[in-house]
């Protein structure tokens, strides 16, 4: 069993010109606590919580980098009025000496008509099955302004004191739609072999990086598989972070699935079928959940490191900095990672169940997390905020 004293883990490395004093960084997940499309008190709270929980940098969960890229109410955009406030959390996390990070994207064919009021555009018309709506084909100027917004929304995001941005370019939201030949169904330089469906995502970084500067950090997160027929394999993923790396990128999370198809492939476990049948925008969504939840959420079983096998083929393929994701639950894990020549691990729902869950592993307090993978956080978190709901409902953490 790895020695917390002699781990490689709790030791500090660098992301471009950002020291970390670890290599544990809190993923991206959201938070549920943006009312009225802003950050709340209880965002900072919950941020504050989880970098005084011993994590190097804590990532506040999704930003639309525009309006029209939001899938539920509670997320929050990117725009002047939200920066003080993202300045106060930045503060909040910076006074646990933590640093702060915040995950920028847009979810492109899968955002909510009913909250953006418009119809959601993508790469190719596509039907939303779990919306029921169907998108617009993006045209150039569509694809000039998402770019422009992403340089914008991490300009925001660096003058309100973020020290790294995380791009989402994973989980089938935009850019991981343009580089799926699933949802990626162009016929012009866009679409067709993966240099096209790369050409706009990677447009998209070169942009950030040329707006933030050589030396902020830049975080993608990708995929390494889509999870299904017909979506990105694996072996178009080393191209694609080959193709990152050369853009501009500094890290890359190794992550996987779809939202709108697989959306348990990224986490594994149980299904959550109550919250997400109570997430759905209407009545009759929600109905047809109800009915047909269990055909459309496939289960899959969770396993440790259940990542580890693919991104070991990414790891093979580039030299920038790689971030294991995916079903670390223990320091033995976090070992196996370093051993594996990764040099940061996300973590999420263990620091869900328990914000302190870093520091109790250093002080050697436990070895690994006590969350059984239930998900009903993931089911419950757009309603009242992330929480983990067994804990709520009365099992006791462990240390
Ligand atoms: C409650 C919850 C919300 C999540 N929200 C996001 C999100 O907003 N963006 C994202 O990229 N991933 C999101 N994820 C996925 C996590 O970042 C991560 O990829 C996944 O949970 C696997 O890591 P884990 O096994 O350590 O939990 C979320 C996960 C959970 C549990």
């Amino acid at each position: 069993m790895a020695d917390p004293k002699e781990s490689r883990i709790f030791t500090s490395a660098k992301l471009n010109s950002l020291e970390l004093k670890n290599r544990i960084i809190r993923a991206g997940c959201f938070e549920g606590l943006c009312q009225n499309e802003s950050p709340s008190e209880r965002l900072l709270e919950h941020h504050r919580a989880v970098a005084a929980g011993g994590v190097a940098m804590t990532t506040v969960a999704y930003c639309g980098v525009s309006r029209n890229g939001l899938a539920f109410g509670h997320e929050m955009w990117m725009r002047d009025e939200i920066k003080p406030m993202l300045g106060r959390i930045t503060d909040a996390i910076h006074n646990e000496g933590a640093k702060a990070s915040i995950q920028l994207g847009h979810c492109g064919f899968f955002a909510s008509p009913r909250v953006i009021n418009q119809r959601p555009i993508g790469p190719s018309s596509k039907l939303c099955t779990f919306r029921m709506s169907f998108s617009k084909e993006m045209t150039e100027d569509d694809m000039n302004q998402i770019r422009e917004d992403f340089g914008k929304a991490a300009v925001s995001a660096k003058e309100a004191g973020f020290d790294a941005v995380e791009l989402h370019s994973g989980h089938g939201y935009l850019l991981s739609q343009f580089l799926s030949p699933w949802t990626n169904t162009r016929k012009d330089s866009y679409g067709g072999s993966l240099e096209n469906r790369l050409k706009f995502p990677k447009s998209v970084v070169k942009h950030v990086r040329e707006k933030v500067g050589p030396d902020f950090p830049i975080l993608i997160k990708m995929n390494l598989r889509d999870g299904f027929h017909g979506g990105l394999e694996v072996e178009d993923a080393v191209e694609v972070a080959k193709a990152y790396e050369k853009a501009g990128a500094d890290a890359l999370i190794l992550s996987c699935g779809f939202t709108a198809k697989t959306p348990l492939y990224m986490m594994r476990g149980k299904v959550p079928l109550k919250g997400f049948i109570n997430s759905q925008d209407t009545l009759l969504l929600k109905a047809g959940v109800m009915l047909f939840g269990k055909f459309m959420v496939q289960e899959y079983p969770f396993e440790e490191l259940f990542l580890l096998d693919l991104a070991r083929k990414v790891r093979a393929g580039v030299d920038i900095p790689l971030v294991l994701i995916g079903g670390i639950c223990s320091l033995d894990n976090m070992e196996t990672a370093m051993d594996e020549g990764f040099n940061f691990i996300q973590i999420g729902r263990a620091t869900v169940r328990d914000p302190e869950f870093v520091n109790k592993l250093q002080s050697g307090v436990i070895t690994e997390t006590d969350c059984d993978h239930c998900n009903r956080c993931i089911g419950e978190m757009a309603d009242t905020g992330v929480k983990c709901v067994c804990l709520e409902e009365g099992r006791a953490l462990q240390g």
